[in-house]
């Protein structure tokens, strides 16, 4: 399988590194198609886009015909043998381009992969990258469960269909989650062996590894960010806590939970924590909750430790980074000093 080339941070080009679980996981979808729409989910910038153009990649090396679709990016991609379907998908996507109407392309997928399976059985792919924020959340379940009738119930036979979505958005989750319409897969961020190769990869002089992880916990993002920021956490730790609206009055309103989960995420499942608290805090994308049984199974890549207190992880509840866990101890602190 070709690695895909990624920027980690402005002007630093490496290749896709490591998550070799993972795209043994493509090989296996690819070998017997996938029976429900896999939708993956997980913290954010833990490389859902950089694996779903891996995966994009790979799936056509091995002969698909593969529809990429990521509004948010504006990039969407039909790599189909099919010349009439690719100038269809062409056309729309110039009209997409006038109007801004992106979930328009997301739909049009139906439509372009009957076109295709008409003339020929073929192999097709559905790869769909943060595609609920262009269609509407209120339409998640129902596009998915478009998919899986695409699945289910095709008009015209195919060889294989693999279908994945990606989410990092705990709202979208739960309310795919409340049907049998899909597979729900969490992914995490990157296991320590894999980051350290990504880390090696930085240039110019860097802080040593162990530090880098237990700031990061792997997350591919938080590295490029800190690279960016000169190595200087705190500077990114400042960012995050703006970007989250971790202001003064929200701190102050929920102190007393937001000091016992910032000791111990697990005080969000088993605590009395009020329930606008957790969907606060999964809406802003500090936490992610109800965390999979880490049997592999149920896992794109490697799953996370059960436990790791250093990196704010518990069995139900983890911190997206230790990051996200500093800027709340950060906020109220501040909080508590004005
Ligand atoms: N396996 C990998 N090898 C090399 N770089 C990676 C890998 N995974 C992610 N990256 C890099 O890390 C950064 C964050 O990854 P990416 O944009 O894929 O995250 P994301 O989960 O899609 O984030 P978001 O939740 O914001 O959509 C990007 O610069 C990406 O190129
Ligand atoms: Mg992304």
């Amino acid at each position: 399988m070709k690695r895909i080339k990624v920027e980690i941070a402005p002007g630093v080009k490496t290749e896709f590194v490591d998550r070799d679980r993972a795209l043994a996981q493509i090989a296996e979808w690819a070998e017997r198609g996938t029976r429900f729409p896999v939708v993956i989910f997980g913290p954010e910038g833990y490389g859902k886009t950089a694996f779903l153009r891996q995966a994009a990649a790979a799936l056509r090396e091995l002969g698909y015909d593969v529809f990429y679709l990521h509004p948010l990016d504006r990039v969407f991609a039909a790599e189909v043998d099919d010349p009439d379907v690719k100038t269809l998908f062409l056309d729309l996507m110039r009209k997409t381009l006038e109007d801004e109407k992106w979930g328009r392309l997301a739909l049009a997928v139906f439509d372009l992969t009957r076109e295709i399976l008409k003339k020929r059985r073929r192999k097709i792919a559905i790869i769909a990258d943060d595609v609920f924020q262009a269609i509407g959340l209120d339409k998640a379940a129902a596009y998915v469960k478009g998919l899986l009738n695409m699945i289910e119930h095709p008009v015209y036979d195919y060889k294989n269909i693999v279908v994945l979505v990606a989410t990092s958005e705990g709202v979208s989750r739960r309310e795919i989650g409340r049907h049998f319409w899909a597979q729900l897969r969490p992914m995490w961020n990157m296991p320590k062996e894999g980051f350290q190769q990504l880390y090696e990869k930085l240039p110019g002089p860097k802080p040593p590894f162990d530090d880098v992880w237990r700031w990061t916990g792997g997350n591919p993002r938080m590295l490029g960010r800190l690279h960016t920021a000169g190595w200087a956490a705190e500077r990114v730790v400042g960012d995050v806590l703006r970007e989250k609206g971790l202001t003064a009055e929200f701190v102050r309103r929920w102190r007393r939970c937001l000091e016992e989960v910032v000791e111990d995420p697990e005080t969000l499942w088993t605590g009395d924590t009020p329930e606008e608290l957790v969907e606060e805090l999964e809406a802003r994308n500090l936490v992610v909750y109800n965390m999979y049984d880490r049997d592999p199974y149920f896992w794109i890549d490697q799953p996370p430790p059960q436990r790791d207190p250093e990196l704010g992880i518990g069995k139900n509840v983890a911190w997206q980074t230790p990051i996200h866990r500093e800027a709340v101890r950060r906020a109220l602190r501040d909080a508590a000093s004005s």
